[in-house]
């Protein structure tokens, strides 16, 4: 029996699991190249003529705002200091810290690890930041990540505070940089006074990622993460398929740390698609038994069939799915549907969800239609449609 002591020994198969928390951030973001690329044009004026900037940055659950944005400013705090100009910055979830209190209190606390959270106002909390600000001579980027949050709660006072700051004061002018971050748009929540120093193009939207994208986020990661040669080719292929829906990285990253968690728990030394499939299971769990209520005989059979072909791969071509079906027919006693009515039940199955067709891309011969199961692990399935077909 397998011990606590057991799971404590180091893997066989992570190398390092810390490469998949979501605080860690790569060096290089695949698929992120062109907006760290514009938010590098926006911001050289800071590091070049001492001004200031503003950036507002949307888009979807898990398209990387925050990995991109923290990213961007190690590499700003790197330019600067090749070019004599000090810039810090303080990454802020407004999610946490809620009224412009808090906010201006985890900003002090970067200059001051010490200083007390509570006894001070906001009009001295400002006066503070300012002498800070001067004593350190540094340019700081304040990262307001989930701002709709503050905004909504407490309006756009704060904001307006940063900047005017800066116009009141001489010796502080392009002292303080903002970047906001929000995954619905925010424009409308903030005040005339602080809309004039967001500009069109200081936007940046940010889609969300496509399946070539969660591929390559997903390669990266088997990489940092994995012993070589553990995570059998398709599983990234397969997670992107399987996230792509919402386009979310961290829900891929899940899906393929989770991969490597079945695996270990099943006592494997290797990561297949239908440990993915395992992971994809405990995170969303989908009832397949109704939807398999819900097809006729022939459709199960092809179920089965498929089943059975994918429980190694990620992908089944429709030509070894045609001859595994006709052979299970034959053991179910039933006559073989015909090519044309074959293809014509495969497509209903693929809008009831339970498998997943796509055209085959580069790399394979030719241009068929691949098939696969993403939602359930197909050893369940086999387990359900052999009870339901085969006794
Ligand atoms: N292009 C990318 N390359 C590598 N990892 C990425 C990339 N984009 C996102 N990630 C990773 O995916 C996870 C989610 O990304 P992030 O936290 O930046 O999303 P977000 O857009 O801020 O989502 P939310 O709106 O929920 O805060 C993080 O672990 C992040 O490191
Ligand atoms: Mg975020």
């Amino acid at each position: 029996m397998k011990t606590a002591l057991d799971a404590l020994k180091r893997s066989n198969i992570f190398k390092d699991q810390s490469k998949l928390s979501f605080d860690y951030v790569p060096e290089h973001l695949p698929g992120r190249e062109k907006e760290i690329d514009q938010l590098a044009r926006l911001f050289r004026p800071v590091l070049y003529e001492s001004m200031s900037q503003t950036a507002m940055i949307t888009g979807p659950v898990g398209s990387g705002k925050t990995a991109v944005v923290k990213r961007f400013c190690m590499i700003l705090n790197e330019a600067g200091l090749e070019n004599r100009r000090r810039i810090e910055h303080v990454h802020i979830n407004c999610r946490n810290r809620k009224s412009e209190s808090m906010v201006l209190l985890s900003i002090l606390t970067h200059f001051d690890s010490r200083f007390p959270d509570r006894g001070f106002s906001i009009p001295e909390m400002i006066e503070i930041l300012k002498k800070h600000l001067k004593k350190r001579e540094c340019h700081l980027v304040i990262i307001l990540d989930e701002a709709d949050v503050l905004l909504k709660r407490s309006g756009s006072d704060l904001v307006y505070n940063f900047t005017r700051i800066q116009e009141e004061d001489d010796e502080l002018l392009g002292a303080i940089s903002l970047i906001l971050i929000s995954q619905k748009k925010i424009m409308q929540l903030l005040d005339k006074a602080s809309l004039s120093t967001f500009k069109r193009t200081n936007l940046i939207d940010f889609g969300k990622y496509g399946h070539d994208v969660l591929k390559r986020i997903v390669d990266q990661r088997i990489e940092f993460s994995f012993h070589p040669n553990i995570v059998q080719e398709g599983v990234s292929d397969m997670i992107a398929s399987m996230s792509e829906e919402y386009g979310d990285a961290r829900f891929a990253i899940e899906l393929l740390e989770k991969s490597g968690m079945v695996a270990e728990e099943q006592g494997s030394d290797i990561v297949n698609p239908e440990h993915s499939r395992w992971a994809k299971a405990e995170v969303k769990p989908f009832v397949f038994e109704e939807t398999i209520h819900q097809l006729n005989i022939h459709e199960q059979v092809m179920l089965l069939a498929a089943s059975r072909l994918l429980k190694r791969s990620a992908y089944c071509s429709t030509g070894e799915l045609e001859t595994e079906y006709q052979a299970l027919c034959e053991q179910v006693n039933k006559r073989p549907l015909g090519h044309t009515q074959f293809w014509q039940y495969m497509k209903e199955m693929d809008a009831f969800g339970l498998i997943s067709t796509k055209r085959s891309g580069k790399g394979t011969v030719g241009n068929t239609t691949l098939i696969t199961i993403q939602d359930v692990p197909v050893a369940e399935l086999i387990d359900y449609l052999e009870k339901t077909l085969l006794s």
